[in-house]
């Protein structure tokens, strides 16, 4: 009964936040095809790249990028100056397509970043191969963050930085639901359970998933908790952090809606210097840390 109540009330707040808007907006048009999805990704570069400044430089830089996806961040380093870009991910569709795509965008081969199939647990990298390692909206989705922590570290050199950001579980998307449950916090709301039977009632009707490429694919059949999420907290991610030999630089919650909180904008930074308000208002953690020697 409880469950069957819960349902109708994510069916009416979806109906209320019906229309996708902003960067939900570009993002599912982007999901349609790989180019434009690599293209998206290349734009938001300039985003997640300003939230490591002025501490980034990639200047002459090797550059490890951990979870590239299609590689469109890869890109725009090396268009920052970097000397050499190595995007890592797991998924060989992803580094089959971002392939294509650096072809299609880059005729000249060296100016490419090159790409390599990994678990970024266990990188086939020797210790200190890279002057900076950056992730960027990777490590809500893997299956073990302490490790790949530990693997930045340990492939980057001394003295440089690892920069890391990505969106907390608590925060308003952080479900990753969004091509089927568009209000915000829908996981801080509702059971997993109650969210997946609506995500797949809606799927068995609009069929927004089956109609996508393989590479923006969730397969919702069968699940019984959350997929492509890991969960991992702000407080999480800080004990994480807390066991990690890493010099923290700056550590940084962003947060939510700020571009268009107006006079609101203290008040919204003010909740996430308190721990609790802290995991739901922040929309993404951002990590500037470094080796030491
Ligand atoms: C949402 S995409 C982020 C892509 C890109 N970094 C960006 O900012 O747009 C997350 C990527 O992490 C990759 N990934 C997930 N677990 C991984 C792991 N254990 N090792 C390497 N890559 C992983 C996925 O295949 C996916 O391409």
């Amino acid at each position: 009964m409880r469950i069957k109540l819960q349902e109708k009330l994510i069916f009416l707040l979806n109906r209320l936040f019906h229309r996708l808007y902003g960067s939900f907006a570009e993002l599912a048009a982007a999901k349609t095809g790989a180019e434009a999805y690599f293209q998206w990704e290349f734009e938001q570069a300039e985003r997640s790249y300003s939230a490591f400044r002025p501490c980034i430089n990639l200047q002459d830089k090797s550059v490890l990028d951990v979870g590239c996806g299609l590689g469109g961040k890869g890109l725009f380093y090396l268009q920052k100056g970097a000397r050499t870009v190595t995007g890592l991910d797991i998924s060989q569709t992803n580094l089959r397509i971002a392939r294509s795509c650096f072809a299609e965008r880059q005729p000249d081969s060296s100016q490419r970043p090159s790409l390599v199939v990994a678990d970024a647990a266990a990188m086939p990298f020797a210790d200190n191969s890279f002057d900076t390692a950056i992730s960027t909206y990777t490590f809500e989705h893997l299956a073990n963050p302490a490790r790949v922590l530990g693997e930045m570290q340990r492939v980057t050199k001394p003295g440089d930085g690892v920069f890391i950001s990505f969106p907390p579980y608590f925060s308003p998307w952080g479900a990753h639901l969004t091509d089927w449950i568009r209000f915000p916090w829908c996981q801080v709301l509702f059971s997993e359970k109650a969210l997946l039977d609506v995500a797949r009632a809606i799927e068995e009707t609009e069929h927004i998933h089956a109609s996508l490429p393989d590479f923006a694919r969730i397969d919702l059949a069968g699940a019984v908790e959350l997929p492509h999420v890991n969960k991992l907290t702000v407080g999480g991610f800080e004990r994480v952090l807390r066991a990690s030999p890493l010099e923290v630089v700056s550590k940084t919650y962003r947060p939510v809606g700020v571009e268009m909180a107006g006079i609101l904008r203290p008040v919204l930074s003010f909740a996430t210097k308190i721990p609790l308000l802290r995991e739901v208002f922040t929309s993404s953690v951002v990590l500037i840390s470094r080796k030491l020697g």
